[in-house]
């Protein structure tokens, strides 16, 4: 396998093999030399890995296998997503309800009044992530929070039904109370439809709060709670990738302050989870958080590689007499990762279900700040989290998203987004890099012009550059490309390695040329 790959890119490069227009000349033609009598040094075992972001919904309505979407009522739109169902004489009224929150972190719900139910079925619909997937012979998890106001309804019926009303799975929840409490039914699906919706519908006329309104399929990726979606975690998994670095990207930033990626909001019940507004252009639950990456990368086998917000968003800085909050984030981050259970955080983690620490030794400080006339601000910012986490973690390796010079870089963070020319063209960018400098970690690269929604030409330009990375794989660590994920309904960035709808998925050749590499690294340069 080995061979057969190092024989046939060197014959593509040269031209030697036309793939389309022009004179086709067989591969096997091209000669190649191999000099065993003098290795050159072993190639990165971390070489591999892949970076997740939530863009594209790559998480939500994506590999994170909750089915409805705004499930706990907290988006913009308040209502988006569900709708009235009233068949018959039977009547439904929904509004958002702030009076009697869930919880201080989960302030909205649906207040849901219905009338007429004696004449017919009024509720309320979730259309999912443009549609739910539901498979004959495969069950799902419902979990609900309700309550009823007054003499409102006891008892809600739970349907999945396809786009022509079909009944694919029913369930129903009773002894609902005037206050709040999580209510769970199995929905086994004796039918299946690519395009379902879930349906909420009291049996009795009144008003009934509903809020945290969930769905998960049961057959999660190995079987998780608050899981991920198997078809792409299986994907994922083929990658075998050494390393995953998340959860952005420009997503840990944010286009604000504000809306930066906070790790303590994404632990612990996922119906506490305030969930926040993400720059690629919807909110995120933040169900897809700190503890189930980390969980995700155990389950692969990976090096988990965090990206911490350093107090910059695209649109602001933490000034830096107002800093140390976010570099106690870090800390409490690896705390949260490597403490031992009598820790507060470390105790946090074993509540969340893992007594044993993570293996945690990658973070990152950072996400593309300190670009341009920024890179003062970046440097300063480093440098306090530098500081701090060396002092107490000096084993967990730091990785700069740009060149600094006021503190050593364990690894510095290079991105690249070009034409499928730019790559092929720059095998040898890294031939004759500094051996005395940091080590690198090409965070980001893909062919993004000339490429479609992703092809041959992009693939081998790629795999080109990625020829150069093996070889100096003496300083270059880790190499991702990205994105990883995009679901077809909301391609905000193109192309990307694996493309989803709700209810299948396939790989780009990007994604096959990863793969290829991925499982066929060598231990070994030879000359
Ligand atoms: O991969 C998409 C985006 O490209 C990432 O969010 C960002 O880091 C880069 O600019």
């Amino acid at each position: 396998m080995l061979f057969s790959r190092f024989a046939i890119w060197p014959a593509l490069l040269a031209g030697l093999v036309c793939l389309g227009a022009g004179p086709v000349v067989r591969a096997d033609e091209a000669s190649i030399t191999v000099d065993l009598a003098h290795p050159g040094g072993p190639v990165s075992p971390t070489l591999y890995g892949i970076f997740f972001e939530e863009i594209n919904h790559a998480g939500d309505g994506g590999l994170y296998a909750e089915m409805v979407r705004n499930r706990s009522f907290e988006d913009a739109q308040g209502l988006s997503s569900w709708s009235v169902v009233s068949d018959g004489a039977a009547t439904a009224k929904l509004a958002l309800n702030t009076d009697s929150p869930l919880n201080s972190r989960n302030p909205r719900s649906l207040k849901l009044e219905t009338s007429g139910t004696g004449t017919g079925r009024a509720g309320v619909a979730n259309s999912g992530y443009w549609g739910m997937a539901v498979t004959k012979g495969h069950s799902y998890a419902l979990s609900l929070y309700a309550r009823r106001e007054g003499a409102g309804p006891d008892t809600l019926v739970a349907t999945l039904e396809s786009p022509s009303g079909d009944v694919l799975a029913k369930g129903r929840v009773s002894g609902v109370g005037t206050e709040w409490k999580q209510f769970s039914c199995k929905l086994a699906a004796k039918e299946g439809a690519a395009d379902a919706r879930l349906v909420i519908s009291p049996t009795t006329d009144g008003a009934v709060l509903l809020d945290q309104a969930s769905l998960f399929p049961k057959r999660t990726w190995k079987g998780r709670e608050n899981g991920l979606r198997r078809d792409l975690g299986n994907l994922v998994a083929d990658l075998a990738p050494a390393f995953v670095r998340f959860p952005g990207g420009c997503f840990v930033e944010g286009d604000q302050l504000a809306n930066a990626s906070r790790w303590k909001e994404s632990v612990g019940d996922p119906a506490a989870r305030p969930g926040h507004w993400n720059l690629w252009g919807y909110r995120s639950t933040d169900g897809l958080g700190y503890h189930e990456f980390l969980q995700m990368c155990e389950d692969l086998g990976s090096e988990p590689l965090f990206v911490i917000n350093c107090g910059m968003a695209h649109g602001g800085v933490v000034p830096m007499d107002q800093l140390e909050p976010w570099v106690q984030d870090a800390l409490d981050a690896l705390e949260y990762a490597l403490g031992p259970v009598t820790s507060t955080w470390g105790a946090q983690r074993a509540r969340n279900g893992h007594p044993k620490p993570f293996a945690l030794r990658y973070m990152e400080i950072g996400n593309e700040n300190g670009w341009g006339d920024t890179l003062p601000l970046y440097e300063e910012r480093y440098a306090r989290f530098y500081d701090a986490i060396k002092a107490i973690y000096p084993s967990v390796k730091l990785v700069a998203n740009v060149p600094v010079s006021n503190r050593p870089m364990d690894l510095v963070d290079d991105h690249y987004y070009n034409s499928p020319e730019w790559f092929a063209g720059s095998v040898g960018r890294y031939d004759k890099q500094d051996r005395k400098g940091p080590r690198i970690y090409v965070g980001e690269y893909a062919v993004t012009s000339g490429c479609g929604q992703g092809n041959l030409r992009a693939a081998l330009a790629e795999a080109a550059f990625m020829m150069g990375l093996e070889r100096n794989s003496d300083i270059i660590e880790m190499a991702s490309y990205a994105p990883l994920f995009v679901n077809v309904a909301d391609r905000k960035w193109n192309p990307d390695a694996i493309v989803f709808d709700s209810a299948t998925s396939f790989g780009t050749p990007s994604y096959h040329v990863q793969k290829l590499f991925a499982r066929n690294r060598p231990d070994l340069l030879l000359p």
